[in-house]
Order: structure tokens, then C-alpha cells, then sequence
């Protein structure tokens, strides 16, 4: 069989800045760097790019298009073509598998929370709730929390999530370029053009309410935009900004070593991660800096905006923003676009992350696309499930917990120090710069073998100290939650299960094919 290929270089720019572009960009930055007193968030914030996002997006397009040629699209194959003598390593490949299904399974849920809202926004169901406590009702009552006058059960959320689903689905049935190419081809220039549209509206707001004058749009920006260098010795700004860069670039993740496994050997990956990583931060720190944040400024002021941020990253999107936009002219209109916005950006990241499992298949038990896309469809259907029906009992957070905080930074490290340190740099080097069309600064290789390495470490270790213990002993959740530690608990046996069968189907693939055990001779 032949290897499917992208289409065009364009094609695979786009799908890779499809996968970085997503709800981190437009929801989750603004909720961090507000929370995170917005200029005090800056400096970390691209220092991390530099150091961290951009290495990592180099090494992934880098040893995915490698394993590609050894026809492995996913990290367990990818990792063992890189080491050939360790046994091990493909297990630590489990986790760009793992990841992507844990994320992919909740990811999609609110994905289509945002499909679901812009429905509403359009027929105006929320029109009626005037206050941040009448909208996070309406959220609530939609997630099946509470039963309210505007839902009385999950339903309606059931049914969006059951037709996203299937558009994630059948979009990756497609195919890498009939499906994920074409369809980030067309969402892309929409979303860029939708995002352009809001940004003129909000930043054309001025400062709505007299009485605040302080509260203008220019002050939004500002709060934002000013460095406040006082913040950086604390360390928890650092980690999430470092956090924010790996979940926004879609690094470590394991998918973009994916995409670019489909890739030919002289296909150009220096400019290519360069211009999907810089479309990305585009994207995020002037689009999705210039909408909710100066949006929200000149409504709640600075201590509001920071308050709503620091209860509930997705508040200031789902609760602040449509109550924002509902106060303009045309504001369902408005409505509509922020939400439909989300909902596009939330697809062209969801199908990326989809697409490891399949690719494992498809390469490793020689499945079709179409068998592989049914049974990756039967597997993450049952695991949102929880995610959907036990919500309100932590059992998302704890699912978003494992696949973003922990798989994240744990399989950055892992290919960072393969990438510099067992393949070794020298190679290294010359591999990324195969087909390029640029050529890399000198100053990267050293920041590749070594500051990316140790910056990465700093972080896991910072977090071992800071968190491990009370992760594991679900300290915060016995104090504030004791009755939802049964669901924490069945959710990280669920976890471990699911970790345990991909490491066993991994074992089976490399025991059953004896010409991938003499790859690991040579
Ligand atoms: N990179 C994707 C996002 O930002 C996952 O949502």
C-alpha cells in the first residue's frame, strides 16, 4: 500500500497551524495571562516560545518526517527507529498515543459545547440572562449540572456532542489530504476572517460605561500589553506560561510528529514549523489578545476580569463574552461568530488529535483508514462518556489533568533529549535541515541539545515538588469534593487501564513483525 502524502506544502502549514490553532488560542490564553495579572504573563510567555514552543515544533516535524520514512506516522515506531538498540523506548512512545485519546475524548465535548452556543446565539435562548450569574446559570443548566427555566436536562448538549463527534470522525475518514487538508484549507481563512471581524467590533468599543472611565479598550490592551517585570520570580507564572506554549503549539501532544510522518524526505520542515508555529502565535497574541481580554476589560474592569479568570478559565469565554457581545447592535449576530469562531478552531485541533491512534493502527496492524476510524470511534466514544455524564464529578478536569499537565511535559522531555542526545545533535542538525529552506540560526543547537532539555526538566521537576503529592493523594479534592473521590479514583484506573492495553498492543505489534525487531539490531 501506498503511504498517503499532503497535497501541497500549503496544505500541511495549514493542518499543522490548524492543530496549534484551537480553544487554547482564543479561551484558554486570555483566561491565563488575565489570571495571571495579563503584562506579568508576557515575558515568560514568549521567552517559553523561544526556548521551548519553537525547539519543540522543530524536533516533532523533524523525527516525525524521519519515522515517516521508516513508515512509522507515531511516536512508539518513531522513537524506536531513533534508538534502535534500547527495547524500552517505544514504550515511552505509548504516551503520543495515550495523550491525544485521553484529550481528544473531552476536547470534543466542549468543542461542542461552542456548536451548541452559537446555535443559541443566533435564536437568542440566552438573550435573557443580563448578568455573570444568569449566564454561568444557563452554562450550568446546559452542561446538566443544575435543572433550570432554560434546561431541564443534558440533552440538548447530548446531541451536539453526538454531531460533532461525527464530523471529527468523518473528516478524518477522509483521509490526510482528502480530509484534514482540504478541510483546514477553507476552515483557516474562515476563522481568520471571523476573528478579524471581532476584533474590529471590540476594539471599536471605546469606553462604553461613563462611569468607568478607566474602563476603555485602550487599558484592556494595556493590561495586557505592559510588562510588569515584578511577577517573574514567581514561579507559578512560569509554569503556566510554559504550560500555555506546549497546549497552544500542540507540542507534545505527540500529533505533530504525526502530521508530519506524511511528509516526502525532502520535503522542507525549518520554514514550514517556523510558519506554522509564527501563524499560531499570530493568531493567539494578537487575535485572541485583542478579543476577549479588552472585551471583557472595559465590562468588569481589571480586579473583575481577573476574578472571573481566576474561578474558571473557560468563564471569560462562555459567561464574560456572550454577555459582552449581546450588549452591541447586531450582538446576536456577534454572538454567533465568537462562538461558531471557537467552534471551527475547536475542529481543525480535535481532528489532530485523532489522528495518532488511527495512523497506529493503520501502520501497525495494517488496518484500512476506515476500520481504523471505527474502532478509534468506538474507544473515545465510550471514554467521553464520563466525561460527559460525570462532569460535575471532576471527571473531565481529572481526564484534561493527565493528558495536559502530565503527558505533555513528560513526552516533550522524552523527545527533547532523544532529539539532542541519542540521536545525537550533529545528526540532529542535519536531519532538520533536510530539503530546508531556510537555515536554522547556529544559536538553536545549542539551545536545542541543551536549554530545552533543562528547561524541561526545571519544569517536571518544579512539579514533582510542588504537586506530585498532593496530585496523587487528591488532596484538594478530598477537602473540597470528599464525595467525588470514587469518580477520581474509577477515572484514573479507567486511565491506567487504557495505558496498559495501548503498552500491550504495542508489545504485540513489535513480537508479531519480526522486520521491526531487526530494526533494532542494526
Ligand atoms: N493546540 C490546541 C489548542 O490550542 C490543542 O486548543
Amino acid at each position: 500500500m501506498t503511504r498517503e502524502r499532503w497535497g501541497s506544502k500549503l496544505g500541511v502549514i495549514l493542518a499543522v497551524a490548524g492543530s496549534a490553532v484551537g480553544l487554547g488560542n482564543f479561551l484558554r490564553f486570555p483566561g491565563i495571562a488575565a489570571r495571571n495579572g495579563g503584562g506579568a504573563f508576557m515575558i515568560p510567555y514568549f521567552i517559553s516560545f523561544l526556548l521551548l514552543g519553537l525547539p519543540l515544533m522543530w524536533i516533532e516535524w523533524t523525527i516525525g518526517r524521519f519515522g515517516g520514512g521508516f513508515e512509522h506516522s507515531t511516536a512508539p515506531g518513531i522513537f524506536q527507529t531513533m534508538w534502535r538498540k534500547n527495547r524500552f523506548i517505544k514504550y515511552f512512545g505509548v504516551i503520543g498515543i495515550f495523550g491525544p485519546v485521553i484529550i481528544f475524548s473531552y476536547y470534543t465535548y466542549i468543542e461542542s459545547w461552542l456548536l451548541g452556543y452559537s446555535l443559541y446565539a443566533v435564536t437568542g435562548k440566552y438573550t435573557a440572562c443580563t448578568d455573570q450569574i444568569q449566564m454561568t446559570e444557563f452554562l450550568k443548566g446546559y452542561q446538566g449540572l443544575v435543572s433550570n427555566e432554560h434546561f431541564t436536562n443534558l440533552g440538548p448538549a447530548y446531541i451536539f456532542f453526538l454531531i460533532t463527534f461525527l464530523v471529527n470522525i468523518v473528516i478524518v475518514g477522509f483521509g490526510v489530504s482528502r480530509g484534514i487538508e482540504r478541510f483546514c484549507k477553507w476552515a483557516l481563512p474562515l476563522l481568520l476572517l471571523i476573528a478579524a471581524l471581532l476584533v474590529i467590533r471590540v476594539l471599536t468599543l471605546g469606553t462604553p460605561d461613563p462611569a468607568y472611565p478607566e474602563r476603555s479598550i485602550s487599558n484592556g490592551l494595556g493590561f495586557l500589553w505592559n510588562p510588569d517585570w515584578s511577577e517573574l520570580r514567581k514561579g507559578k507564572v512560569w509554569l503556566e506560561a510554559a504550560g500555555q506554549i506546549f497546549f497552544t503549539l500542540s507540542c507534545g501532544f505527540g500529533v505533530i510528529l504525526t502530521y508530519a510522518s506524511y511528509l516526502r524526505r525532502q520535503d522542507d520542515v525549518a520554514l514550514s514549523g517556523l510558519s506554522a508555529a509564527a501563524a499560531n502565535e499570530m493568531t493567539e497574541v494578537v487575535i485572541g489578545g485583542s478579543l476577549v481580554i479588552p472585551a471583557a476589560f472595559v465590562f468588569l474592569g481589571q480586579a473583575g476580569i481577573q476574578k472571573v479568570a481566576g474561578q474558571n478559565i473557560f468563564d471569560l469565554g462562555f459567561v464574560t463574552m456572550p454577555l459582552v457581545l449581546q450588549e452591541m447592535a447586531f450582538g446576536q449576530m456577534f454572538g454567533f461568530l465568537w462562538f461558531f469562531l471557537l467552534f471551527v478552531a475547536g475542529v481543525t485541533s480535535s481532528i489532530s488529535l485523532a489522528m495518532p491512534a488511527i495512523a497506529f493502527l493503520e501502520d501497525e496492524f495494517n488496518l484500512s483508514r476506515r476500520e481504523a476510524c471505527v474502532m478509534f470511534g468506538v474507544v473515545t466514544f465510550i471514554l467521553c462518556q464520563p466525561a460527559i455524564f460525570f462532569y460535575g464529578n471532576g471527571v473531565l478536569d481529572e481526564m484534561d489533568f493527565w493528558g495536559t499537565s502530565v503527558c505533555l511535559v513528560v513526552f516533550a522531555t522524552i523527545e527533547a533529549v532523544l532529539f539532542g542526545w541519542v540521536f545525537g545533535m550533529e545528526r540532529a542538525w542535519t536531519e532538520l535541515h533536510v530539503g530546508s529552506d531556510i537555515r536554522i540560526p547556529k544559536i538553536y543547537r545549542y539551545i536545542i541539545k541543551y536549554v530545552t532539555p533543562v528547561f524541561l526538566m526545571t519544569i517536571l521537576t518544579i512539579w514533582f515538588w510542588q504537586k506530585w503529592k498532593d496530585a496523587i493523594l487528591m488532596t484538594q479534592i478530598r477537602e473540597e469534593h470528599p464525595e467525588n473521590v470514587p469518580f477520581i479514583l474509577i477515572t484514573r484506573v479507567g486511565l491506567l487501564g487504557l495505558f496498559a492495553f495501548l503498552a500491550l498492543m504495542v508489545w504485540i505489534v513489535w513480537k508479531r513483525r519480526p522486520e521491526k525487531q531487526e530494526e533494532i539490531a542494526i
